[in-house]
């Protein structure tokens, strides 16, 4: 098994990010598991498949494929809302477990190490990770930093709209009874509610360094 780092937290709180930065800095391949949901969620979109139909969504699991989670359509509004919903079926998580147990035992490109990022990384995917952080930040930072990411990207948003989305989506996915959204008990809990994000990354770097030792010198693995 290759040296793994999880990074959880809730949505929109910065831990995609930190989980590149950790995985440059490393020299370790990255695993954005949001994406393989928001995959799931794009098919039952596309395919017309009924959200309510737990099998159904699972078929769908099974069939995600390199190009659906390669597109750019999974980072919308409405496909995070449908992944938070069918990410809820315990067969939908079952179908993706092998997915990212494999990428955690042989990660792409030879990487002596994985970080991977989603909800239920620490608890549930790699309860033995080396490191563990549990990101996250106010709803209402959360939502002023999405917010202004939309804007940024020239989708017209309006925060308390966003800000509604986010309460919703933390909601579900705390209270799930499969793989809730929980921080794990051996976690590091890093609140970037007022952290720029070079100072999350420092105070993040600082903890795993604790537990894993500095990154190889070699520049390439940076
Ligand atoms: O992180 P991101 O917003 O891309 O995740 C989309 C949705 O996928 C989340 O709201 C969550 O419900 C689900 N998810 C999950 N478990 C993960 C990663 C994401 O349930 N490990």
């Amino acid at each position: 098994m290759s040296v793994v780092i999880a990074v959880d937290g809730p949505a929109a709180s910065g831990k995609g990010t930190l989980a590149r930065r950790l995985a440059r800095h490393y020299g370790f391949a990255h695993l954005d598991t949001g994406r393989l949901y928001r995959g799931v969620a794009w098919r039952v979109i596309q395919t017309g498949t009924d959200p309510q139909q737990e099998a159904a969504c699972a078929a769908q699991a099974g069939a995600l494929d390199a190009h659906t989670l390669d597109s750019p359509d999974l980072r919308t509004e409405a496909v995070g809302r449908m992944a938070s919903q069918i990410s809820a079926f315990p067969a939908v998580r079952q179908a993706l477990l092998d997915y990212q147990h494999r990428f955690m035992a042989h990660p792409p490109g030879g990487a002596r190490g994985a970080v991977l990022d989603g909800r239920d990384i620490g608890t549930v995917i790699a309860p033995g990770a080396r490191a563990k952080l549990f990101v996250t930040a106010s709803v209402e930072e959360r939502a002023r930093r999405r917010h202004k990411e939309l804007l940024d990207q020239g989708s017209g948003a309006i925060y308390a709209a966003v800000l509604q989305d986010l309460r919703d989506r933390d909601a579900r996915d705390s209270s799930r009874a499969a793989a809730p959204l929980v921080q794990a008990a051996d976690a590091f809990l890093l609140d970037t509610t007022s952290m720029d994000a070079d100072a999350a990354f420092a105070a993040a770097l600082a903890f795993v360094t604790s537990r894993l030792g500095p990154a190889p010198a070699d520049p390439a693995r940076r």
